[in-house]
């Protein structure tokens, strides 16, 4: 089924340029990027994020990582997005990330992954709605 997941090229992805590079996995992997914009996060906008984290020890690092650098907000879409971006991305942790996978290639920790994606289909619609409108979306 075609489906669309939200991703967030981090940080520490940006701040090593690899923008590009990070793309590149994911078009390979038969996703396709149908939008995509370079922000700065607010504070406002990460905590709301990362909101079903705010209990956890990393929470205050996290936020001030995502506001540390431009991030880049896209959509992708292709068949079962969610689960393939998932793959795509590899594990949390970049130790513990399949060979080929984006946080295998590029990510520096499991706080600093380089990217993030949905982990549902309910959750993809609920994040993209925080940085897209439909009239965004061009598929
Ligand atoms: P993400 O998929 O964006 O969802 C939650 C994020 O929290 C996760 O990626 C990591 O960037 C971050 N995270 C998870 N575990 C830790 C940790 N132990 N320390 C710092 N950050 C973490």
């Amino acid at each position: 089924m075609t489906e669309r997941t939200f991703s967030i090229i981090k940080p520490d992805a940006t701040r090593r340029n690899l923008t590009g590079k990070v793309n590149t996995v994911i078009e390979d992997a038969g996703l396709r990027i149908v939008a995509q914009r370079r922000i700065r996060m607010s504070r406002a906008q990460a905590e709301k994020f990362y909101e079903v984290h705010k209990e956890r020890p990393f929470f205050g690092e996290l936020v001030e990582f995502m506001m540390s650098a431009p991030v880049v907000v896209q959509v992708l879409e292709g068949e079962n997005a969610v689960a393939r971006y998932r793959e795509v991305m590899g594990a949390t942790n970049p130790a513990q990330a399949a060979e080929g996978t984006i946080r295998k290639l590029y990510a520096e920790s499991v706080g600093e992954n380089s990217v993030h994606g949905s982990d549902s289909l309910e959750n993809a619609k609920l994040e993209m709605v925080q940085f897209f409108t439909e009239a965004d979306i061009v598929g």
